[in-house]
């Protein structure tokens, strides 16, 4: 099981929020606001991957009317931390029993019920479940390509997924050693992050190819992190960790090299980090 810690989810919040790329999101509105012309329900929104409940912070307020979300994790610690950081969140708590928390915010009514399971298992379950969209955040590069065949051939409902990594990285100042430790990061994010062999960078390419032969409309559209060192040292300092972690991991970089290349990277004056949304709806 791979695992993300919350620390590191509430540190890549506020970027992630501000990288997703709002033409989509608003074309996405758009999509709904047709789709529910005569809907007397709330938006019924699944959220894959769902960590400590970012998604749902960053989409909710676009989103029109009151909505119930379903987050689903197979990390219990992570929707634990999710119900405390949606309270915190919400302008009030109206109740919040095992399965689910009644918020309000901003006007709105949001249901969040939360589901512990793992989603390499059994995902064309959660495709048969009743929804108006299927949404996920920083979750598609995790996956394997015979996965990502299973959930398009099962996919039934609009589909909205935001900051898939897309393998690109532009570090300044460079580092002599940037290539070579951003091949071998490709490596490990190729490996097996419980769905088989990981997707990685080539997951949104896939994704739109498979989603378009099975009928869809797809869009796609940038969504990079921009960091500096002004408003992200913490984020910068934490990503550089983490991927020289991934690097060492793979043996690739003699052990000086990493260790010089991580220092720069940890103090690097900013960086680009490529993703992109994508949105999937019946094709008209
Ligand atoms: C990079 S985090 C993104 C979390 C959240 N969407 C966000 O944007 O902050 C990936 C999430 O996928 C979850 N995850 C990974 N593999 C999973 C699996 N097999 N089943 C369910 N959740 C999984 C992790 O626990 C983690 O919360």
């Amino acid at each position: 099981m791979s695992e993300f810690s919350s620390q590191w989810l509430a540190m890549r919040e506020p970027a992630d929020h501000r990288s997703t790329n709002p033409a989509l999101r608003e074309q996405l509105n758009a999509v709904l606001t047709v789709s529910r012309t005569n809907a007397t329900h709330p938006l019924r929104i699944i959220d894959l991957g769902s960590g400590t409940g970012s998604n749902l912070r960053g989409l909710a307020p676009h989103l029109d009317g009151d909505q119930h979300w379903t987050l689903i994790d197979y990390d219990p610690k992570l929707l634990e931390a999710a119900r405390l950081a949606l309270k915190a969140w919400a302008d009030t708590t109206e109740s919040n029993t095992d399965t689910a928390l009644h918020l309000k915010k901003a006007g709105k009514r949001i249901q969040v019920d939360f589901l512990c399971t793992d989603l390499s298992k059994n995902i064309e379950t959660i495709l048969e479940q009743p929804a108006d969209l299927l949404t996920a955040a920083a979750f598609f590069d995790l996956v394997a390509e015979p996965w990502l065949e299973r959930f398009c051939s099962a996919l039934c409902t609009p589909f909205y997924t935001v900051l898939t990594y897309d393998g690109t990285e532009q570090w300044m100042p460079k580092h002599p050693a940037d290539e070579e430790a951003l091949r071998a990061f490709h490596a490990h994010q190729a490996t097996d992050k419980g769905f088989g062999l990981a997707a990685g960078p080539r997951a949104v390419d896939i994704m739109q190819r498979r989603l378009l032969d099975y009928g869809f409309q797809v869009s796609i559209a940038p969504s990079p992190w921009e960091l500096d060192q002004t408003h992200d040292a913490k984020l910068i300092h934490a990503l550089a960790t983490g991927s020289a972690q991934a690097v060492g991991e793979t043996g690739l970089l003699d052990a000086a090299t990493l260790a010089s290349w991580k220092t720069a990277r940890q103090e690097a004056q900013a960086c680009t980090i490529g993703h992109w949304d994508l949105l999937a709806t019946f094709g008209s």
